[in-house]
Order: C-alpha cells, then structure tokens, then sequence
C-alpha cells in the first residue's frame, strides 16, 4: 500500500499508509477497535476504495482495476477468512467449500469433486460435508471457511479478526489451524486482530495502526520490546496512556 488515504466525512480514518506485506510471511495489523483494520482490508479486497494512494497484490494494482471483472481477476489472488465464517447457511458444507470453484472459477463438478474430497480431507472435514453449518460447532465452521478460502490456492490469505465470539479453546484451535494451513499450504497472510498477545503466535511481522497511522512496524518480539508508549499500553491493556478509550 503506498500513500493511501481513506476518510468518511470528515473522519479520517486511515492518513496517508504506507505498508509492504512480506510474501511468504503472516503479518498481523494490531490496533484498537475502530481504528480502521477492517476498512484496511476491505481497501485490499478492492470492496472499499480509497480517496487517494494505490494498493498493489504482487504486480497487479487493485486501486486501478475498476470494473469488477477487472477486480475478480485480481481477487483470485486473495483468500478471505471472514469474522463469523460466513458460510451460507442454506448450502451443504460440500456446496460451501466447492462454491468459489464452481462460481468464481467455472470449474466442472468433476474437477472441483475431487479438490473438495481433498482438502476436506486435509482440515479433517469429509464427515461433516453432508452437514449444514448450523450442525456443526463454531470451530468447524471456522475449518470449513478456511476450506473455502483456500480451495482456489490463493497467494495471499487474509483473515478478520479469527477469534471474535470464539471461547479461549476454540479461538487456540484457530490460530493452531492458521499454523497448519500455513506449513501445508505456504500463503502471505494478513490476520486482523486485536488480541494480543495471542495473534502473535501467527505472525512473523507486526503493524500497529492508530490514530490513521502505522505507528509500530516489526517482529513481535520487538513490539514486545518496544520503546512506544501506545505499543506497550496496548500490549500491556492498560487505560491509562496515550490511546484514549472512546
Ligand atoms: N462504510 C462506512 N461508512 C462510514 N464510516 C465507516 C464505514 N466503515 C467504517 N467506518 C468507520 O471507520 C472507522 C474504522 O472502522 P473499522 O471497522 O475499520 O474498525 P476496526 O479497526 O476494524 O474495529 P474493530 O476492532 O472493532 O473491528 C470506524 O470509526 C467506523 O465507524
Ligand atoms: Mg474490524
């Protein structure tokens, strides 16, 4: 991302970032609530689009695509985990995780048969693909939304907020299947969040935003040993510092 600028109305929620993700990495974009992490990713996705600066995926230039067939072709690129999982509720699970290679990639029922089998079986899932989601648990509901985003072998996978409504064993179980998928299917990730310090456990690199800006950019052992007032206050959970509680 360079220079991009995002405000509504007069709030200026994201000033001027500037951010490269590493490939191959998992950086996690830290910052209290209402800070912007979700309008960032929604910038990447191309679903928002900012009010000046350009966001790269690889070389294609998704603030440039304006057409939606333009920004498709470059959402191939991308695999979203969202906050619920967001299945669809009326679809089987098999239908949920073939969904984007029928709908997004035209495949044929056989072709894409055979790549639900197989990555139902990685994420331990084939039991459950005759299941609707609402007779699941939480937790494999999360497994069948990373089947999804991960069925097209995406280069990037980005993920809200992994363990919003999710108890502190179910939310484990999410940053141990993020790991997994991670050492077997080997994507750049960006994982929204703002539990710390338990994101950390995902990610090779921190940014923290606030206040529209990024303010801390590293490793998680050098956030952990930052100098910055906002970083440790927010690390630590603090009230008092410089992050004012609205
Ligand atoms: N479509 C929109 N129209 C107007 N304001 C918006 C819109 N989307 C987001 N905002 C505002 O932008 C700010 C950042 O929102 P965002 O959802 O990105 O926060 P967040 O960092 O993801 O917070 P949380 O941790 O609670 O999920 C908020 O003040 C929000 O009200
Ligand atoms: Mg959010």
């Amino acid at each position: 991302m360079r220079n991009v600028h995002k405000r509504f109305g007069s709030q200026v929620v994201l000033d001027n970032i500037s951010i490269t993700i590493e490939p191959g990495k998992t950086t996690a974009v830290v910052g209290p609530s209402g800070v912007g992490k979700s309008v960032l990713l929604k910038l990447i996705m191309g679903i928002m689009t900012p009010d000046s600066g350009d966001i790269w995926i690889g070389d294609d230039k998704i603030t440039a695509a304006h057409s939606e067939s333009q920004k498709n072709a470059i959402r191939q690129q991308l695999g979203v985990l969202f906050q619920s999982a967001a299945l669809f509720d009326s679809l089987t699970i098999y239908d949920n995780i073939a969904f984007p290679l029928l709908e997004r990639l035209r495949l044929s029922s056989i072709r894409a048969h055979k790549k639900v089998l197989a990555i139902a079986e990685s994420l331990s899932l084939t039991e459950y693909l005759q299941n609707y989601p609402e007779q699941v648990s939480i937790g494999i509901r999360k497994r069948v939304g990373m089947a999804r985003a991960l069925i097209t072998e995406p280069k990037v996978l980005l993920v809200d907020e992994p363990n919003t409504g999710l108890d502190p064993l179910d939310g484990q179980e999410v940053y141990d299947l993020i790991n997994a998928c991670k050492n077997q299917w080997g994507f750049t990730g960006l994982v929204i969040s703002h539990e710390l310090p338990e994101v950390f456990q995902v990610s090779e690199r921190v940014a923290m935003i606030l206040q529209g800006k990024i303010i801390a950019e590293g490793t998680p052992s050098e956030m952990i040993a930052s100098a910055d007032p906002a970083v440790q206050q927010f690390l630590n959970g603090r009230t008092d510092g410089p992050i004012k509680i609205q």
